[in-house]
């Protein structure tokens, strides 16, 4: 039997409205994406996570900072941001009022910018969780995991987004996990160099299948771990490839720039075929 409507979803203490979630920094502010969802606009979507914020401005890489490759994009690292004060007097009122989760993705340079970010954010209406980029050491992230974790009122959870690196993976999610991380999503885009040699992200369906195998090793590591799959997804059957392997969520972002009703479309996709409630057929 086929159910209807979007399934909800137990995420780090949440419900979501259904499995799909945009990937931090691939929705715009939010507003952009409005067109191309449907009437209930980002309400149909699990979660729509932020791009990254920093404290204060930062002016960022002016030169080209998005190529594309035969099989994915190559953004590059050090995006310009404006800080935390106009992103809480515009962005989160208006991702506040769209009806979806919103969970902010934070970046600094030290623990302690970190710390603050969550502080000030904790409190903002509309806040539902706090996502947090990490890489290098499994001890460092569980140390930016904590200190953020730390800093943020009871129930607001902070998901750590570890990348899709097979040699840390499973160290690393045990340790931010052990942090006090409500959840890991495995899906970050992989370390990779623009053609001038300047240092990038590389995302899209070059890295699903990595991604892929990183999911199902945390699993199958770590069982209990709350896992939101990314990386690479374009379609529902890659986006079920990832719920198969053990995440109770998918992050969609690269498909976005290609097709900005991608979001919409998985989301009413998977729950088309979701799998309708049993009936009770006691005796
Ligand atoms: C243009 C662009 C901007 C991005 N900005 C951010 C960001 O601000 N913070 C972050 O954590 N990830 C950022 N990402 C990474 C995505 O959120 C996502 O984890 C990654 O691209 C892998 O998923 P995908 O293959 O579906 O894009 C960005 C990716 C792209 C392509």
């Amino acid at each position: 039997m086929i159910g209807s409507g979007p399934a909800p979803v137990e995420l780090a203490g949440m419900s979501l409205a259904g499995p799909v979630l945009v990937a931090a920094g691939c929705g715009g502010t939010g507003p952009e994406l409005a067109p191309y969802l449907p009437d209930e606009g980002l309400a149909v979507l699990g979660g729509f996570v932020t791009r990254s914020i920093t404290l204060n401005p930062r002016a960022g890489d002016h030169r080209p900072l998005v190529v594309e490759t035969p099989s994915g994009l190559l953004h590059a690292a050090g995006l310009p941001s404006p800080g935390l004060e106009p992103f809480l007097a515009t962005e989160l009122p208006w991702l506040a009022r769209s009806g979806t989760r919103v969970v902010v993705s934070i970046t600094g340079s030290t623990l302690g910018e970190h710390a603050e970010l969550a502080r000030r954010l904790g409190r903002a209406p509309g806040l539902s969780a706090i996502e947090v980029p990490v890489s290098g050491e499994p001890f460092h992230a569980a140390s930016l995991v904590s200190a953020v974790a730390r800093d943020l009122p009871r129930g607001v959870p902070v998901l750590a987004k570890i990348r899709p690196d097979l040699l840390r993976v499973v160290e690393t999610a045990r340790a931010v996990l052990d942090a006090g991380a409500g959840a890991v999503v495995v899906g970050d885009a992989l370390p990779a160099a623009l053609p001038d040699g300047r240092p990038a992200g590389l995302s899209g369906p070059a890295i699903r299948p990595v991604a892929l195998r990183c999911v199902t090793e945390v699993r199958a590591a770590l069982p209990d771990a709350p896992v939101v799959g990314g990386g690479g997804i374009m379609t529902a059957d890659d986006a079920r490839s990832f719920l198969a392997a053990g995440a109770v969520a998918v992050q969609v972002g690269t498909a976005l720039l290609h097709d900005p009703t991608t979001a919409a479309h998985l989301a009413a996709e998977l729950a088309s075929t979701r799998p309708a409630p049993q009936e009770d057929t006691a005796p």
